[in-house]
């Protein structure tokens, strides 16, 4: 299968971390693009959010202003769903909820021809039930970026039970045409990187639970022994606690209480306080202007 033709208009529902990324790296590869978050104003915001990262590059000398232009022109901004009828790819990337992920789709199957194809950026949710009561959930496949979107490499290409070849190809194809490298996967819970990553944040959080060291020591410990990127603390920071708290409910509720997955009392903490990480100003680390530097 071939991938979209860049006159495809590509959807992007949900103007947070994810969406905003995705939608830029689509802008980016040349297509018209379609933001749309029920946050009155958020849509506006992610956009302008995009041309400040964007301007930071020029700055840098890494980009020129007139491709900075040339993106931006491409993004559109929606507060209204309606405004995605004409994508001929949506790509869904809002809250970590089967139920609010449901309806959504449901809307768009109302909204939309019957061959534009649908794809959820969830990090854990089964694809085959949040297409189920759709009356085309063969075209419905998840599309998984990494955070963040423009830089991570990785896109998995998650097929339900009712994903047909068609879908998953396209995808696949779409997402290497946007400079990704995409792996196919099917729809196990937390499908493969997020699988893979619950005992590395699982056994971190145990050590902190135990009293074995603080936050930022066992990040740099990770870090500089481990040769992981990012420590555990930092990078559940960075992915937000809401939705990292959510994706291990999650995970842990599809192996029936498996107890390798359980959640930890310390996030839900930080969920209940508000402390949702880099997004909110704090979690394990205080990212709020002025506080101490050099945590993170
Ligand atoms: P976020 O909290 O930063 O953004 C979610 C956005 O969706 C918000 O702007 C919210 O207003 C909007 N939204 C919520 N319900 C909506 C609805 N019904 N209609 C339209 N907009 C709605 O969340 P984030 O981090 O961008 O995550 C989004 C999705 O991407 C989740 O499914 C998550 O599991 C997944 N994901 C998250 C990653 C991360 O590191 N944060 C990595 C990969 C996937």
């Amino acid at each position: 299968m071939s991938a979209l033709p860049t006159t495809a208009v590509i959807g992007v529902i949900g103007a947070g971390a994810m969406g905003a990324g995705i939608a830029q790296v689509a802008a980016q590869a040349g297509h018209s693009v379609v933001l749309h978050d029920n946050q009155p104003g958020a849509a506006s915001a992610g956009i302008d959010n995009i041309r400040r990262q964007l301007e930071k590059r020029v700055a840098k000398g890494k980009m020129r202003q007139e491709e900075v232009d040339g993106i931006v022109a491409r993004l559109q901004p929606a507060d209204a769903i309606d405004a995605l009828a004409d994508s001929r790819l949506i790509i869904e990337a809002i809250v970590e909820n089967l139920e609010v992920k449901r309806q959504v789709f449901a809307q768009l199957e109302a909204l939309c021809s019957p061959d534009t194809l649908l794809a959820s950026n969830t990090s854990s949710l089964s694809i085959t039930s949040i297409a189920a009561n759709l009356e085309r959930p063969e075209r419905l496949a998840g599309l998984h970026f990494f955070n963040p979107a423009p830089v991570m490499k990785l896109v998995e290409v998650v097929s339900g039970l009712a994903t047909t070849i068609e879908t998953a190809e396209t995808l696949y194809a779409t997402a290497t045409a946007w400079g990704k490298v995409a792996v196919h996967a099917s729809s196990t819970p937390g499908f493969i990187v997020n699988r893979v990553a619950r005992p590395f944040y699982a056994e971190g959080l145990r050590l902190l639970q135990e009293g074995a060291s603080d936050a930022a020591t066992l990040d740099a410990l990770l870090r500089q022994a481990g040769g992981f990127r990012m420590g555990p603390f930092e990078l559940m920071d960075l992915i937000g606690h809401d939705v990292n708290y959510a994706v291990t409910r999650s995970v842990f509720d599809a192996y029936y209480g498996d107890t390798r997955f359980e959640p930890s009392l310390v996030q839900q903490a930080l969920v209940e306080a508000g402390r949702l990480g880099r997004k909110s100003g704090q979690g394990f680390f205080d990212y709020r202007e002025g506080q101490r530097e050099g945590q993170h």
